[in-house]
């Protein structure tokens, strides 16, 4: 395969006649050639010469008008931005892994040696910049028949290729979700044997693969992968144990894992949000440890809802996900999962909207979008009931919203207004009176408004024998 054509641009010129210039050879690879003949966009290139890899880049970066240049002389690479393009320069090398570390031992080699050394077939195959075949495809391993059949296989044994560096088996994973392709059956059965050197990798670099399987099309796929390979087990067992359903008296409960990925599956198709993604991962992860079989009741899972939430922050710990307002929503998200429904239970009334309005306040549209994708069943009817409720629930919370704005609820009189007009200094009271204004809002009691909740406080006020002072 020759793609000259493909590779027309100036850049592709440039490092050509800068490599001549310098007696040396230069060869496109990885990720930029896959996504090439795929015809995904990708502006990260890598370019691999078989010397001089950082004198190339300075007199091409010069070449093509760029100063800033950035250069890691321990490992021979260089790096520089030529517009939206990211240009990334190494020399050809041979690697010898240490078993207690991912950081390899570099030592210079030839183009074939740094192909052997790459992850996966597909990622391996060069494009010459050689006036003599320049645009000729370098495809030692077969990655051009592997794109074709949408195989991800490694170029040597893949015990070797896992165990040099097991965040790989991570990256088959992503690939495997991204692109729809299959690992080949023994990548698969390898990373199965090699999922506990996972250990030696990371958790920043193991959850920035995993953040990239949660932003896929559709999920599901990848944390099946992860599940059926003994992956997930390494960093998230309190998702493995999900899995599985038990039955008494005849009665089973559903598999909360399938059910979960179900959930984030129809989540993702109206959401690219990923804390609302990891919003559904975590919304049922509390049912295991509350799971109980209450005589002619059934299963029941009552609280996951509040010890989810609690969990929230030792498990985005544990995985180096960001212990900021992301993780508080995820936390509201799974606090509040249960609650849309749970209103169409009874009555819907109006201060029970409220009550939710107020709770959410402006991740109430996100919170709706959750709820609508956790209404998964086989029984068709079940659907239909729930999906019909939660219409009612959406239309109320529109017209309620309309008219009392509680989703930004700010209560009409402060606690310093409190403390004014009764002379008082802080105490007690003042949440009292205060609480008991929000309450009789949100109940509707009174409208929103400061007169109404003036003549509501005096009332109160006098039940605790407050004085207002002139
Ligand atoms: N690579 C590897 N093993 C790794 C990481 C990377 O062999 N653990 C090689 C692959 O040849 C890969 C190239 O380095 O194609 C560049 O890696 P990277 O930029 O991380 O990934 P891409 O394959 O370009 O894919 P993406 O941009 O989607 O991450």
């Amino acid at each position: 395969m020759n793609l000259s054509q493909a590779i027309e641009h100036r850049i592709f010129q440039v490092i050509q006649a800068e490599a001549q210039k310098l007696g040396v050879e230069v060869y496109v690879i990885g990720g930029f050639v896959r996504d090439l003949i795929l015809g995904r966009p990708n502006t990260d290139i890598d370019f691999v010469a078989n010397m001089h890899g950082v004198e190339l880049a300075r007199n091409a970066a010069k070449a093509l008008g760029i100063k800033k240049i950035d250069i890691f002389k321990t490992y021979g690479t260089a790096h520089f931005r030529f517009g939206e393009w990211d240009l990334e320069f190494v020399n050809a090398r041979k690697e010898s892994y240490s078993r207690e570390s991912r950081n390899p031992q570099v030592e210079q080699g030839t183009l074939q040696d740094d192909q052997n050394r790459r992850d996966f077939t597909i990622n391996a195959m060069a494009i010459s910049l050689q006036s003599e075949n320049f645009g000729e495809v370098i495809d030692p391993f077969g990655g051009l028949d592997d794109l074709e059949k949408k195989i991800l296989r490694t170029p040597l044994d893949p015990d070797i290729t896992y165990s040099d560096d097991p965040l790989r088996m991570m990256r088959a994973v992503r690939f495997a979700n991204q692109l729809h392709f299959r690992i080949e059956e023994e990548s698969f059965d390898a990373i199965k044997r090699n999922a506990e050197r996972l250990n030696i990798v990371s958790m920043e670099r193991i959850t920035t693969e995993l953040n990239k399987i949660i932003l896929c099309a559709k999920p599901s796929i990848g944390f099946k992968i992860l599940f059926d390979t003994g992956l997930l087990h390494r960093f998230f067992p309190e998702m493995v144990r999900l899995h599985g359903v038990e039955k008494r008296n005849g009665i089973a409960h559903k598999d909360n894992f399938y059910h979960t990925l179900q959930v984030l599956d129809n989540l993702c198709e109206t959401s690219d949000n990923l804390w609302l993604r990891w919003s559904a991962i975590m919304h049922d992860i509390a049912k295991p440890p509350t799971k109980r079989f209450e005589e002619g009741v059934g299963w029941t899972f009552h609280g996951h809802e509040d010890v989810g939430a609690r969990w929230v922050p030792k498990i985005f710990g544990r995985l180096k996900l960001p212990l900021d307002h992301s993780m508080k929503f995820v936390q509201k998200m799974v606090l509040l999962h249960l609650r849309p429904i749970a209103l169409t239970k009874e009555e819907i009334s109006d201060s029970a909207i409220r009550r939710l309005l107020f709770e959410a306040g402006d991740d109430i549209d996100e919170l709706m979008k959750l709820c609508r994708a956790d209404i998964t069943s086989k029984n068709e009817a079940k659907v239909q009931r729930y999906l019909a409720n939660y219409e009612i629930v959406v239309q109320k919370l529109i017209e309620l919203e309309e008219k009392d704005r509680v989703r930004n609820f700010q209560p009409p009189i402060s606690g310093e207004d409190i403390m004014r007009i009764f002379n008082l200094s802080p105490g007690r009271e003042i949440g009292i009176i205060k609480n008991a204004i929000k309450d009789a809002i949100l109940d509707g009691v009174i409208r929103n408004d400061y007169d109404e909740a003036y003549a509501f406080m005096l009332q109160q006020a006098q039940s605790l024998g407050l004085k207002v002072e002139s």
